[in-house]
């Protein structure tokens, strides 16, 4: 496993395996690598004969007040984490090599970024689809990964290779969870020990909209107030929005009659967390755990 910093030794590795006729996976990551993005490299390593994680925290992505310098690093157990899953290479690169001065080219996306996070985050989904286009030009993969925990960008990711004609299949993977039902996140180590208990609700309360939709509830306001209502329950968390969405196109439905995404972002103190799931999963799922709750 190596760990690379430059575009031009990405590009030489790769020529060298496309020489030799091997495919190429890619799982771009902004590192503070856990279970969820091993989950990817593993699908990645499963599928093609090499993988390239990439290990950057994005400036672009992050609005002005938002986490990026507090957001955390470890490379050195990244590294640890990508060889003991198989893993070829980290491309690790500085901000200045993936951001020349006077760098002015974005790659931009109407519709399914105006509604969830891309209303709270406004420049987010520029900077995630500005990045990834970069990260498939250097790298060239022939399948990328990435997790269904970030479903909008799942979904915008998609849509942009289908737009734009990528020639790169793009892999959904599973949300990756502790045993208690958070969803894993880089994000949960800036939680305190009463905030990691508080956080709870996010995965209590999509159980709760689960559990209406299996019962035959299909009206969205009544199953995201009552999921809102559990929420508020909850003194340390601040709802940013608890959304049933088309899942092709993320604009609101009003009744849940197509494949949708139930989605949520919760502040848990200073701390923001995402959560969701897709409708289509749930009816292909034979949880009994969704008869249980109250
Ligand atoms: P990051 O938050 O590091 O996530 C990298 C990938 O890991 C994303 O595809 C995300 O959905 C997936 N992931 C995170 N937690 C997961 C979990 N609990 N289960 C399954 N998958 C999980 O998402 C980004 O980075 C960036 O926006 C990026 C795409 C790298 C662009 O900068």
């Amino acid at each position: 496993m190596k760990i690379l910093k430059t575009i031009a030794e990405v590009r030489e590795q790769v020529k060298a395996w496309r020489a030799e006729g091997l495919t190429v996976g890619l799982v771009p990551t902004m590192g503070y690598l856990h279970e969820g993005h091993a989950s990817l490299i593993d699908a990645s390593v499963r599928d093609n004969d090499r993988t390239v994680v990439s290990d950057f925290v994005n400036p672009m992505q992050f609005g002005p007040n938002e986490d990026l310098a507090t957001y955390p690093r470890d490379l050195e157990h990244d590294a640890q984490l990508v060889e003991a899953h198989g893993g070829d290479i980290i491309f690790n690169p500085e901000p200045e090599e993936m951001y020349h001065k006077g760098f002015s080219s974005f790659v931009d996306m109407t519709v399914l970024t105006e509604e969830l996070c891309g209303l709270s985050r406004p420049v987010h989904f520029r900077g995630v689809c500005t990045v990834v286009s970069k990260l498939f030009n250097i790298v060239k993969p022939d399948r990328a990964y990435f997790g269904k925990k970030d479903a909008q960008q799942l979904a915008v990711i998609k849509h942009m290779v289908r737009d734009l004609d990528m020639d790169i299949e793009i892999i959904g993977c599973p949300i990756i969870r502790e045993e208690d039902g958070l969803a894993k996140s880089s994000r949960n180590t800036y939680l305190s020990e009463e905030e990691r208990k508080a956080a709870l609700i996010l995965f209590h309360t999509l159980r709760y909209g689960e559990f209406m939709l299996k019962n035959g509830e299909r009206n969205v306001a009544k199953i995201t107030a009552a999921m809102k209502e559990k929420i508020a329950a909850e003194p340390l968390a601040k709802i940013d929005y608890v959304k049933i969405v088309d899942l092709d196109t993320m604009q609101q439905i009003t009744e849940v009659d197509r494949p949708a995404l139930c989605a949520m972002a919760v502040y848990i103190g200073k701390t923001r967390l995402i959560d969701n799931f897709f409708t289509e999963d749930l009816w292909n799922s034979a949880d009994p755990k969704n008869k249980e709750i109250k």
